[in-house]
């Protein structure tokens, strides 16, 4: 069976766990997340095929960091905490996934994909499988297996790759800002909010946004991605998780609180 319409949810990092504390878990975000995911796989699941993608928050990037900052690199020790401590924040999502009734499964990208000069090769015919079966992919920013030794597979490069591997109408990225604005929200007040642009448009004021946020590169890195890879007709929704509904609303409708961008 051929999947037809595909979305793919990105749930940063940023909005299920608290960044700066160590393993921390927005446990309640977490919990209406799903539900909101549930609420719209019951009324909606036969006609869409849906991939759920998170980042790696505080289960990730401090663990990478200490790494690159103690050994320059990812090495071997490091490759296998990272990996663990991803598993265990998967691990805590699948359950209450599971819980809620969706119909999850989860694979971790070392074991599909790799990367050769920083861009990703996986292996997607599982993952077309998955969505053919009826069932909901859930997968994760990961520490994958490169040319140059051990290196970090972002979720929202992840994001962008299955989309244009398998073809997805829409991405969504629920983060912890309320869409794209003209420069970084948290760092300039008077942000402007953008409610709908073309990719192009929106290009020159992205290019000054800051990389450093953390080690995948924040909003800046998010939306050039689908430039890098070369996704087109496709539609991007920037939004935030912390609204109770908000994930709902942008699955099932355009009336939501953030922005959408047209590639
Ligand atoms: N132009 C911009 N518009 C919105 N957010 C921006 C912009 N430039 C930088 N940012 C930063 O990007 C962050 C979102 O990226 P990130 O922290 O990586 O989130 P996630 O955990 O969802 O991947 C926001 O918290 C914001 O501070
Ligand atoms: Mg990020």
């Amino acid at each position: 069976m051929e999947v037809k319409n595909i979305k793919i949810v990105k749930l940063g990092g940023s909005v299920i766990t608290i960044k700066d504390v160590r393993r921390s878990l927005r446990t309640e975000v977490i919990q209406r997340l799903i539900e909101e995911l549930s609420l719209f796989y019951r009324e909606y699941g036969d006609s869409y095929g849906l991939v759920v993608i998170h980042g790696g928050g505080s289960f990730g990037h401090p663990v990478v960091r200490d790494c690159i900052s103690k050994y320059g690199k990812i090495d071997r020790n490091c490759y296998v905490d990272t990996a663990d401590s991803m598993d265990t924040l998967n691990y805590i999502l699948r359950r209450y996934c599971v819980v809620r009734g969706l119909p999850v499964v989860s694979l971790p990208p070392r074991s599909f994909c790799l990367l050769r000069s920083g861009r990703p090769y996986c292996f997607t015919k599982i993952l077309s499988r998955i969505l053919s079966r009826e069932l909901i992919l859930l997968t994760y920013g990961d520490v994958v297996y490169s040319d140059r030794g051990f290196e970090v597979l972002s979720g929202d490069t992840l994001a962008w790759y299955i989309a244009s591997k398998l073809g997805a109408s829409e991405i969504l990225f629920v983060t912890d800002v309320d869409g794209l604005y003209d420069s970084d929200p948290k760092v300039n007040p008077s942000a402007r909010k953008i409610a709908q642009a073309r990719i192009d448009e929106v290009l020159g004021f992205l290019s000054q946004s800051s990389l450093d946020v953390d080690v995948t590169g924040g909003m800046r890195k998010k939306l050039y991605e689908g430039i890098t890879l070369g996704v087109r007709g496709i539609r991007v929704k920037v939004l935030s998780g912390f609204i109770e509904g908000n994930l709902y609303s942008a699955l099932t409708s355009n009336n939501f609180t953030g922005s959408t961008i047209w590639y």
